[in-house]
């Protein structure tokens, strides 16, 4: 097993220990790809809402929210082209029986090259030492620009074949590049086939197509289908934006890696309505903001990177990814899309119904065109964790495990905990959380010595722990130790509200957005 999984293992058997996910109906032995979260990852879920509401909605008076159900129309998925192009391409291989998504299978192909433009960069670093300069030595080196061009071929060739639906084509391509399964290692592919990931119901008692529904696959069509409801009653003018928080559903037939890739799983969408042909400026605009949005959390730079799309949605002229090194690699966090009039233009088709904006300023009627940013709950919730979890040997050689969640994201923010169970310590450590527990998630924790007490906390993610001992029913101070340094001072009581409202309040880091 290489490092990787071994790390993906780590932070799954650690949030199913402290109560952050577990597998679904876990009593009789789990469903594939569902997951429940518990006790502490609820807490650490809606905090990432909290944030992403907040920024997106609180902090831009054009932006509005919207809560649309899951039951849609089913004119409403003919109409944005999901029944017809909601689609992947899959190949199997006959020896293992695995399952895998065809352009993947090429695309982490592709991946090898550039982690051999990687290398090549380090070794260029170590050999010319300060005076490395990264843009010229990739512009220059001969090795790295042979690779570049083999990337820039293959990529345009897997373009082709989907752009083309060539599912033949694709097998080949597979084939022609010796592409071996990664469980058996063998070339025995099956051809490649087109699945429908939306998942299929029936409306009442009455079977057949009429009634056919579909669970929401992205909840974004519920904001395009109330374009005009939030348009006209919130009087909102171009541009402007509508967010929006919910389930989605998909068949995905290659679930895997946990949390990152469900069949139901939660979308942070937002549609910002824009005059057409000033689309890709608004594109960058969303780009860059929800990069530092994601920065913001102070997991580290290093861990994002953008991904423009060789194959674009059916409904998209720009797309990117907002990639995170996850324990699996670099994979998708968060989509930015610009969508055209694609969805508005279908719906007025579809419904009859003239969905279109009157400018002012322009003195004319339009449909707008749509810059979409949606980010999946679910991966942030994961990037959060994969990232925090660490494991740490101290200055005097013992290990401690330690989740150093953002602050303003962990569940509890302080946990206050007497230093016996006896002396009226407990009484004080209560009262203490009665002051602060209208302004912060507080745990009361009095079981085992203090020391495994903050080791507990420090693998939950608390960021601060509050101790309340003997001179505290002296003078009203108590010890308040820093989960990331590991740092205790003594404070007094009173100015605890003050200083965790500096250190872990979600107002900080949205000051830090604008
Ligand atoms: N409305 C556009 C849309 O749905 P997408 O790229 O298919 O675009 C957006 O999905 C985001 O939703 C992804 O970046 C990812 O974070 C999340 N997502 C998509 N499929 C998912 C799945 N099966 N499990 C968990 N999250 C998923």
């Amino acid at each position: 097993m290489d490092k990787k999984e071994d790390k993906l293992k780590e932070v799954i058997s650690h949030a199913k220990e402290y109560g952050y996910v577990f597998p679904s109906s876990e009593i009789y032995d789990g469903l594939a790809a569902t997951y429940d979260y518990g006790q502490l990852g609820v807490e650490l879920k809606n905090n990432i809402k909290n944030y992403w509401w907040s920024a997106m909605v609180q902090m831009h008076e054009e932006i509005v929210g919207l809560d649309a159900a899951i039951f849609m129309h089913p004119k409403t998925w003919k109409a944005s082209g999901h029944v017809d192009a909601f689609n992947d391409p899959l190949i199997d291989n006959k020896d293992s029986k695995k399952r895998y998504r065809a352009d993947v299978l090429i695309e982490d192909y592709i991946e090898k090259y550039r982690d051999k433009i990687k290398k090549e960069v380090v070794k260029g670093r170590k050999r010319f030492g300060e005076s490395f300069d990264e843009e010229q030595f990739l512009a220059t080196n001969p090795n790295v620009k042979r690779n570049a061009e083999k990337i820039d071929d293959l990529e345009s060739r897997l373009s082709a074949l989907l752009e083309s639906d060539d599912l033949d084509g694709l097998k080949t391509f597979i084939e022609e590049l010796g592409i071996v399964c990664p469980i058996s290692g063998t070339k025995n592919w099956t051809d490649v086939r087109q699945f429908n990931l939306m998942f299929g119901t029936e409306l009442g008692s009455v079977a057949g197509d009429a009634a056919t529904i579909y669970l929401r696959p992205e909840t974004a069509q519920g904001i395009f289908v109330n374009y005009l409801n939030v348009q006209k009653t919130g009087r909102m003018k171009i541009p402007f934006g509508i967010a929006q928080i919910g389930k989605a559903f998909r068949n995905e037939i290659v679930a895997r890696q946990f949390i990152f890739r469900m069949r139901e799983f939660e979308q942070m969408e937002m549609q910002y309505f824009v005059r057409p042909g000033e689309e890709l400026r608004w594109y960058e605009y969303w780009k860059e903001k929800r990069t530092k949005w994601h920065k913001a959390l102070g997991l580290g730079d290093e861990f994002y990177r953008h991904h423009d799309h060789i194959k674009l949605a059916h409904y998209a002229n720009a797309a990117a990814d907002i990639e995170f090194d996850f324990p699996m690699g670099f994979k998708e966090l968060e989509g930015i899309h610009s969508r055209t009039d694609f969805d508005l233009r279908k719906h007025e088709e579809f419904s009859g119904k003239k969905i279109q904006f009157f400018d002012p300023e322009l003195n004319k009627s339009y449909i707008p065109y749509v810059i979409e940013t949606s980010v999946g709950l679910d991966r942030m919730f994961l990037a959060v964790l994969s990232a925090s979890l660490k494991n740490e040997t101290l200055e005097d050689g013992s290990e401690r495990v330690v989740l150093s969640i953002p602050p303003a994201l962990a569940p509890y923010k302080v946990a206050v905990m007497p230093l016996t169970k006896k002396d009226g310590l407990p009484e004080k450590a209560r009262e203490i959380i009665n002051g602060l527990k209208f302004d912060f998630n507080c745990q009361y924790d009095e079981k085992d010595s203090i020391g495994k007490r903050y080791r507990r906390q420090d693998a939950i993610g608390t960021p601060f722990h509050v101790t309340v001992d003997h001179q505290t029913l002296e003078d009203n101070s108590v010890t308040i130790r820093n989960r990331d340094t590991m740092k205790q001072e003594r404070v007094a009581i009173d100015a605890l509200h003050t200083i965790l409202d500096e250190k872990v309040s979600l107002k900080r880091l949205l000051q830090q957005l604008s």
